[in-house]
């Protein structure tokens, strides 16, 4: 992970649907900022110490602001409630340069994007990038209603609002998003990417692959994932540190390892964001993250340490 944080200013803040809380971020000596690839999210370093990860929803060709949606999260770990209650405007803050786990195919021949409630700001990013680009695209938007929706007046007032497909829960059932009709049919090779809470999620990919799209053609990010630390313990060496630390069920590596003196810097604690990534020399892995791809973690050479677990005996970390 890149530690290289830059100072920003809230230029504009705005709420817009039920608790979202939309920032523009500006540099503070009114410089471009750095460039960034649609699906790029940064690090918000709240002033209360707090690291959260919020994706980039502005065009990526705009460089003089960079603009977030914070979802207000009352059940969250703090960050999105710090944050609303902290970011006014002209208030000065650090991020992260912008980082890309969820990059965008920009040869594929049609791009479907599915954005469920929140999820849909790295969505925003790509359709821009799209329609920039000149490429086939939809992007469908599902929320609960209207009124609770962020950023319905940025998907209309964009250069590809034309593209742009909502769907509310509450409203008539003809506008409800029906993935058969969107993704069935002779078409080009379409590549899918979802983001929004879990529930949605799984329901975008199972359809997707029920509906024939393989696995490397559905792209995905979580931005919240429930962790389980139950099953067996069992022991990490920390080979440079030359310690060895026993991990007890409910416990987390990360917490087992800061027992002794092994400080592990963290940020989402949640397996999404990949801060917390560490080269495995023995042993096998137990990965409950989302961050790794299933090749990845088939690889067995790499671990999120604030979620995952063991299913051998005894794990030799390089830490
Ligand atoms: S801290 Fe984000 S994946 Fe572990």
């Amino acid at each position: 992970m890149s530690e290289e944080t830059l100072k920003v200013v809230v230029r504009r803040r705005q709420e817009q649907g039920h608790g979202v809380l939309v920032l523009d971020l500006a540099s503070t000596d009114g410089a471009e900022l750095p460039a960034f690839a649609a699906g790029a999210h940064v690090d918000l370093h709240l002033p209360d110490g707090l690291v959260r990860q919020y994706s980039l929803a502005g065009s990526p060709s705009e460089r003089r602001s960079y603009r977030l949606g914070i979802l207000k999260d009352p059940a969250s770990r703090g960050g999105s409630v710090a944050a609303h209650a902290q970011l006014q405007e002209g208030t000065e803050v650090h991020i992260g340069v912008p980082r890309n786990h969820f990059p965008l195919a920009m040869d594929a021949a049609r791009t479907v994007l599915l954005g469920g409630g929140i999820g849909v700001t790295p969505m925003i990013a790509m359709a821009f990038a799209l329609a920039d680009a000149g490429k086939d695209f939809e992007l469908h938007y599902c929320g609960r209603s209207r009124a609770a929706s962020a950023f319905i007046d940025d998907l209309a007032a964009g250069p590809f609002a034309d593209r742009v497909h909502l769907h509310f829960d509450d409203e008539a059932p003809a506008q409800r998003l029906d993935l058969a009709a969107v993704l069935a049919g002779p078409q080009p090779a379409t590549h899918v990417y979802t983001c929004g809470p879990g529930g949605f999620m799984d329901w975008a990919i199972g359809e997707a692959k029920r509906l024939g799209i393989p696995d490397a053609r559905i792209h995905k990010e979580y931005f919240q994932a429930s962790v389980d630390t139950a099953g067996a313990g069992f022991e990490v060496v920390a080979k440079r540190s030359g310690k060895t630390v026993r991990v007890d069920a409910g416990k987390s590596i990360v917490d087992a390892l800061a027992g002794v003196g092994i400080k592990v810097t963290v940020s989402c604690e949640q397996g999404v964001c990949g801060t917390c990534l560490c080269t495995v020399l023995e042993g096998e892995p137990d990965h409950r993250d989302v961050f790794l791809t299933d090749e990845e973690k088939a690889d067995n050479d790499q671990i999120l340490l604030c979620c995952s677990r063991a299913k051998s005996e005894r794990l030799v970390l390089d830490i």
